[in-house]
């Protein structure tokens, strides 16, 4: 099957002043539609630098990325991303932060509604969308930017280390959320993350990258995987 995303040869050198930094060096990879893949490594090793510039918030020094096959050139609009916080506005309802996304883009926000309200149900929040961000704990506000994501119905979902300031049981929770919703949802992800162990439950597949120069160390295929995973995986205990 042809791939969804496609790195070829992606470079990203920072300019500093005088210093350069080697964010990324030569990447290439391919995530195909539907698949899971995380990227997982230690910090600095320019994982993000590759979420950005896959959502053509950052351009490259060299190489290319593809989207079903066109060249990213700059900031995507149908796709959705979760950065690590949340990132809601403190004075909107749970609801509000969700169809913000409606807003933004100029569409008819009556109509997506009962989409926004479907979706905080499908991420646990049914009761909660006219709680503001402050009445949230963290992982639901998570949730919130979660569904958020989803409302325009993009076909890949970037998701940048989205658990990493949550407790491990709220990020043992939300792993399997997000699995169900994924399952459900038929999306392609590409999730990053600094955790071993989630990269290993989340994905289809996990690039290891090591840093300076940021390059990809390995990509394993993570075997165990059958339809439903979402609801024959325990929970992690620990990470
Ligand atoms: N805007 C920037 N200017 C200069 N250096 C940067 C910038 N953003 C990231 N870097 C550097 O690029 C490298 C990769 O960063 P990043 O992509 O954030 O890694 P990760 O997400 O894996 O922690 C790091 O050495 C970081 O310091
Ligand atoms: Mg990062």
């Amino acid at each position: 099957m042809g791939n969804l995303i496609e790195y070829e040869r992606v470079r990203k050198i920072y300019n500093s002043g005088s210093d350069e930094v080697t964010a990324l060096e030569e990447v290439s990879f391919g995530v195909e539609p539907g698949e899971f893949v995380t990227v997982v490594g230690r910090s600095g090793c320019g994982k993000s630098t590759l979420l950005k510039i896959t959502a053509g918030l950052l351009s490259t020094t060299g190489g290319t990325v593809r989207i079903a096959g066109n060249p990213v050139i700059g900031p995507l609009t149908n796709i959705g991303i979760v950065f690590q916080s949340p990132v809601l506005l403190a004075w909107r309802k749970a609801l509000d932060n969700v169809l913000l996304q409606i807003e933004s883009r100029g569409l008819n926000v009556a109509a997506y509604r009962k989409k926004a309200l479907d979706l905080l149900e499908l991420t646990g929040l049914r009761g909660f969308e006219n709680k503001y961000p402050s009445e949230l704990s963290g992982g639901m506000q998570q949730r919130v930017s979660i569904s958020r994501a989803l409302i325009h119905d993009p076909h890949l979902l970037l998701m940048d280390e989205p658990f990493g300031a949550l407790d491990a049981i709220t990020r043992d929770e939300m792993n399997l959320e997000l699995l169900r919703i994924w399952s459900e949802s038929k999306k392609t992800v590409l999730f990053i993350t600094h955790s071993i162990p989630e990269a290993v439950f989340l994905g289809d597949r996990v690039v290891v990258m090591t840093p300076r120069p940021g390059k990809v160390a390995e990509i394993m295929t993570i075997e165990l995987r059958a339809s439903g995973r979402a609801m024959t995986r325990a929970p992690m205990e620990s990470r």
